[in-house]
This record gives C-alpha cells, sequence and structure tokens, in this order.
C-alpha cells in the first residue's frame, strides 16, 4: 500500500493548506482507514474506534498482539457518551480540569466499543488531546479515533513524522506531519473510581496532581522487574513487557550528584571496553565525565530541565540506534515530575 503524506502547521492549523490536510485525513478515517497524527506526547495511529474491521488494521500495521488495548481519542466531550457507561464524578473533575490534555481515564466501556479497543477488558482508555492538529482533526472527522502510538510494536514511540515513516511507511493510508511533538512521553493511564484510582502509566501529568484533584486514595502502581511475569495477572495489559526498546542495548546508570556522572563516565569506559560500539545519552553536565570516549553522542539537553529531557528522550534513542551503535548509556533523571515518567520508559526500553 502506499502511504499518502500530508501536512499540517500547529501554530495555523486553520490555514488553507491545513485544514485541507486535515480534510483529507478525516475523510480517510471516517471511511475506515489508517491515520498517523501528532499529538501532544508522541504520534498516534489512528482508526475509526467504533468499527471493528479499522481498529483490526492497526494490529496489522504494527504488528500489535491483539491483547494490548488502544486509547480512544476524543474531539468533544459529548463523545463519552459513546463509549463510556458512566462517569464517576473524580473522572469529571480530573476531565474539567486536564482536558484536553494527556491525561488517559479507563472508565466503564459500553458494548457498542468493540473488544479489540479494549482487548475484551471491562473498561475503554479515553483521552481528548490538546494538540492543535489532533484536536482539529478529531473534530473534523467527527468520530471517536482508537490510536496507540504510531511505531511497531514494543519499538520506541515516534515524536516525528519521519520515525513513523520509518516504522510504518506502506503499511498505513496516511501520515499527517505536524512537526515535532511537545511532551515527547506517552499520556498518564489512570484507572478511576469514586473511592480508589490507580495510575498504571506514569505521565505529563503527575501523581501529585491527581492527588490534588480526586477524593479516596491515589496511588501508582509502579514498574518493577518482576511485574508482569508469568502468572500475574495484567490489569493494563501493554504495560509488563519490553516497550520503547532501542535495538541497541540499553545501559542505564541510576544515583544522582557527582557519583552518578563518575558512574556514567565509568559504564561507558566498560562499554568501550568490552568491545562495543557505544553511544551515549549526553546531557549538558556529564559531558566532563566522558572526556577522551570515543562514544556516538546524543545531545541530550539540560539536566535540570526534565522537560526537555522528555521531549528529546525518544528521538535520543532512534538517532543513536540509526547510527548503528551496539550499547546505550543514559543516566536515569532522579526526582518528580516528568522524571518518573522518563524512568519507567527507560527501564521498561532495558527490560530484556
Ligand atoms: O499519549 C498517548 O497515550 C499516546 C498518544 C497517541 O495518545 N498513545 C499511546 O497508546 O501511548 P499505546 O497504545 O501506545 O499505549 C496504550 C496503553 C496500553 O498498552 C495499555 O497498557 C493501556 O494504555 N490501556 C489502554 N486501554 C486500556 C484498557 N481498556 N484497560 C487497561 N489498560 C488500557
Ligand atoms: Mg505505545
Amino acid at each position: 500500500m502506499r502511504t499518502l503524506r500530508f501536512t499540517a502547521d500547529p501554530l495555523h492549523p486553520e490555514s488553507e493548506a491545513s485544514r485541507q490536510s486535515i480534510a483529507r485525513c478525516a475523510e480517510i478515517l471516517r471511511g475506515g482507514g489508517t491515520v498517523a497524527f501528532p499529538t501532544e506526547t508522541v504520534y498516534g495511529l489512528g482508526a475509526h474506534a467504533l468499527d471493528a474491521n479499522a481498529v483490526a488494521k492497526i494490529f496489522v500495521a504494527k504488528q500489535r498482539p491483539s491483547w494490548d488495548p488502544l486509547i480512544v481519542h476524543l474531539g468533544e466531550e459529548r463523545m463519552l457518551g459513546l463509549l463510556v457507561s458512566e462517569i464517576p464524578e473524580n473522572a469529571r473533575r480530573l476531565i474539567a480540569i486536564f482536558w484536553p490534555g494527556p491525561l488517559t481515564l479507563l472508565l466503564p466501556r459500553k458494548r457498542e466499543v468493540p473488544d479489540l479497543v479494549t482487548a475484551g477488558l471491562p473498561r475503554v482508555g479515553v483521552r481528548m488531546p490538546a494538540h492543535p492538529i489532533a484536536h482539529a482533526l478529531l473534530r473534523e472527522a467527527g468520530i471517536p479515533v482508537a490510536a496507540p502510538s504510531a511505531n511497531s510494536f514494543g519499538r520506541i514511540s515516534p515524536t516525528r513524522a519521519d520515525h513513523v515513516a520509518e516504522d510504518l511507511d506502506g503499511r498505513i493510508d496516511a501520515i499527517l506531519d505536524g512537526g515535532e511533538t511537545t511532551h515527547g512521553v506517552e499520556s498518564t493511564v489512570v484507572l478511576v473510581t469514586d473511592d480508589e484510582s490507580v495510575i498504571y502509566r506514569p505521565g505529563v501529568i503527575t501523581l501529585e496532581q491527581i492527588r490534588a484533584v480526586c477524593t479516596g486514595s491515589v496511588s501508582a502502581r509502579e514498574f518493577s522487574e518482576s511485574s508482569g511475569r508469568a502468572g500475574q495477572p495484567l490489569p493494563s495489559p501493554g504495560m509488563d513487557h519490553r516497550h520503547y526498546a532501542p535495538r541497541a542495548r540499553l545501559i542505564l546508570v541510576g544515583g544522582n550528584g557527582e557519583t552518578q556522572k563518575s558512574d556514567f563516565g565509568e559504564a561507558a569506559r566498560r562499554a568501550e571496553e568490552a568491545g562495543e560500539a557505544v553511544g551515549l545519552m549526553l546531557p549538558d553536565a556529564f559531558q566532563s565525565a566522558v572526556i577522551g570516549r570515543t562514544a556516538r553522542v546524543f545531545r541530550w539537553g539540560r539536566w535540570d530541565d526534565e522537560e526537555e529531557l522528555a521531549h528529546r528522550l525518544f528521538a535520543g534513542l532512534r538517532w543513536l540506534d540509526a547510527a548503528g551503535v551496539t550499547a546505550i548509556v543514559c543516566p536515569l533523571p532522579p526526582g518528580r515530575g516528568v522524571a518518573v515518567a522518563i524512568r519507567d520508559r527507560l527501564m521498561r526500553a532495558a527490560r530484556q
């Protein structure tokens, strides 16, 4: 299949050129086709959420296993009524504050939602993206759009249209290029009820922010080496597998302060001595630790600016992969906020 390329300008979504691109892509979605489009987190691969045949095309294109459920994207809040049978008070509060934005709510599904979307689970994931192009596309399409990240299954999420093309060119109907995405890590996924809420995937909206809004208990399901091992129940299936992974082996360096910097330098040295072609995710503050190393370097950005680190994370991993390195050495940003999401993605990516 030939993948069509369209362009829309997020600063001018109302321009004639943007509107034409958006209109064509909306038409493809309504007709049961697949379109990759930018959101404020990462690019998504969309299809008509209430059309099981259309949704099936996403799984084929991504080579995604059918046990992994999809998030449904909405352009208008009233569309929730098509998908969910009940909206707890806590969910209403979160919606009022964080939508449109990078927050996915898991809510009781209606029967009309195809099983393929929810992987047969009792809840459906829903979110309203804030990105101007995503927003315009969803409103123009007038349908709920199921969209996972637009990468091959298990690989690094795309933050640019070129990343999408690397994985999916020739496998999907269209790519809508709206430039780089804003945040660079995926939405926070939270299961909400009125007594208890659980964050299944950390993201830009933090545990603290959700706690400030919800009544009842709010907890986070931390990623750990043991989660999702055989025999354990998987309340949110896609969370427990190797994910976001570069082809190169990923070597993570934890800790903080000067010790983390010297450990980072040491890890780079050891990998080089072991004969690896080494790539570095190198924050500005770590440069002095790797003087004299021959590694390929991705300038990650300012170590004290988590937003920037999140924004450039996936692009850096993809870039080093493309450069042909066999091992990537990467420090884990300590701290709270979006650093939690960055650590989560890196730890999943490093998992064998
Ligand atoms: O920021 C994002 O959320 C991006 C953009 C495109 O919106 N989308 C995204 O989708 O990251 P995806 O498919 O890569 O990750 C969705 C994950 C699933 O793997 C699963 O763990 C969880 O969200 N999820 C979705 N629907 C669920 C459901 N009904 N029950 C439990 N978990 C669900
Ligand atoms: Mg994904």
